[in-house]
């Protein structure tokens, strides 16, 4: 009877087959609406060209600074492209929350002191090393090294930036500095970044995935099908679109799917309405959807006793690692499960607790891989090429134990017969990814393109 009550408050997270694929249908149109010059300026997947055209050739060489902004960690890396042999150094800086939600020059300032720090720790100061910026929010771009933020997603929310192109605010916060020598070249998505750094030795990769703190996908599109395309139509004829699909639902076209829990996670966050398709898959929103449906299992009695704990009542303490952790049990002696209780101070909890818990992330994650399947089986079907492999990175994927292979088998089920794709891990798609393209630009500006 305790288990038919306990279904009953999780099963809006079970979502049927015929859902998934009508999910699909919703996210192609979405694709398609985002592509057409008139129908884009409505549309909420805004599918922005990149001026990335081509995947690398493996001729890029030099040494490139690169700046990773936007996931877990900001980090400035310097790395060395010979051929297919990469190699690099990184360093994590924090930015502490106040700057994360403060001004835009305070942002560009820390950024800039801490390109200084990198530099001087590797003695570069005299140095003139070409800059790319993998900056991992919705950007409108005007040029490879112009990209205009159009408005800040997971936990930024610097003002002055929207509306404004980034490169030259960074510009200008060197400038002030007026103790290094940087330009930079380039600025990509995260996506953009995953995908080059993987087709550097697969020649088959086009779509790049971010499945992390926020989720995020581009892929390869012939440039007879973007309206908005307004670069030169010169050989390759096709470019990389940053599809920002986490907006997908903005306009309530998810709505028939949400759940009471995923309107609370929205209502609470910093930019509500907003991103989502976004939060009901990726890693800034999963441990609170799990939490959120703990909670309400225990104020039914149905979990620890009806006993909570203040972390477990406590907004963003559950965290989506916890989910991960938790799955990752394999036998009824539920060691990680235990470990996150203890944690969250629950002072009574029985086996049976640890089993419902495992139910509930295992529904939460379950949904969000299958989620994110439908975003890629809509551009597998889009793009109607028989090989395709897809570059992904990002926390979520990468500590997941189930990830992985709940997606291979989504997406199996809903691509075109014929259609074969591999998920593939990307690494260090921001450092080399943005090496690769800052290469392709530097070696175009030294030959006068
Ligand atoms: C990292 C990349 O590996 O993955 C970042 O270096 C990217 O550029 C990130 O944004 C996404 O994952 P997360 O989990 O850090 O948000
Ligand atoms: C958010 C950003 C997007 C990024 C993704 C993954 O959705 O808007 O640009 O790619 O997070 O980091």
């Amino acid at each position: 009877y305790e288990d038919m009550l306990v279904e009953n408050l999780v099963r809006p997270f079970i979502l049927k087959d015929e859902d998934y694929k009508l999910l699909m249908d919703i996210m192609l149109g979405e694709f398609n609406k985002g592509l057409g010059k008139e129908t884009n300026p409505t549309a909420k997947v805004k599918m922005y060209p990149t001026y990335v055209r081509d995947v690398p050739d493996g001729s890029e060489n030099g040494n490139f600074l690169a700046l990773d902004l936007g996931g877990t960690n900001f980090r400035v890396l310097l790395i060395n492209l010979n051929g297919q042999e990469v190699t690099m150094e990184s360093k994590i800086y924090l930015i502490p929350q106040h700057i994360m939600t403060g001004t835009g020059e305070q942002l560009f300032d820390h950024i800039a002191k801490c390109i200084h720090k990198f530099m001087s720790n590797h003695d570069l100061l005299k140095e003139k090393i070409p800059l790319g910026f993998t900056f991992s929010f919705p950007c409108k771009q005007i040029g490879l090294n112009h990209a205009i933020l159009t408005q800040w997603t997971k936990g930024f929310k610097c003002e002055g930036v929207e509306g404004e192109d980034v490169v030259r605010l960074l510009h200008e916060a060197i400038k002030r500095r007026g103790d290094i020598d940087v330009e930079c070249l380039a600025v990509i998505n995260d996506t953009v970044g995953a995908l080059m750094s993987c087709a550097h030795s697969d020649r088959d990769c086009a779509i790049g995935l971010i499945l992390g703190t926020g989720t995020n996908a581009c892929y390869i599109e012939k440039l007879e099908n973007v309206g908005l395309w307004d670069g030169d139509y010169n050989e390759p004829n096709q470019v990389m679109i940053n599809t920002e699909w986490g907006a997908l639902g903005d306009d309530g076209c998810l709505d028939f799917v949400k759940t009471e829990y995923d309107r609370q996670v929205d209502k609470h966050s910093i930019n509500p309405g907003r991103q989502i398709y976004e939060k009901m898959i990726s890693g800034m929103y999963m441990g609170e959807i799990v939490r959120l449906a703990l909670e309400k299992l225990r104020k039914h009695g149905l979990l620890f006793g009806g006993k909570g704990s203040e972390e477990l009542s406590t907004r963003g303490r559950f965290y989506t690692k916890y989910v991960s952790e938790i799955e990752s049990d394999v036998d009824d002696h539920f060691k990680n499960t235990k470990q996150v209780f203890e944690e969250l101070a629950l002072e009574k909890y029985s086996d049976e607790d640890c089993r419902i818990a495992q139910y509930v992330c295992s529904l939460v994650s379950t949904r969000a891989a299958f989620l994110a399947s439908v975003g890629v089986a809509a551009l597998l079907n889009k793009m109607d090429r028989q090989d395709v492999t897809v570059a992904v990175d990002g926390s979520l994927y990468r500590f997941h134990p189930h990830f992985h292979d709940l997606m291979e088998e989504k997406i199996q089920q809903l691509v075109k017969p014929g259609i074969k794709f591999k998920l593939m891990l990307s690494h260090d798609g921001s450092g080399k990814g943005a090496a690769i393209v800052t290469a392709v630009a530097n070696r175009l500006r030294d030959s006068g393109k």
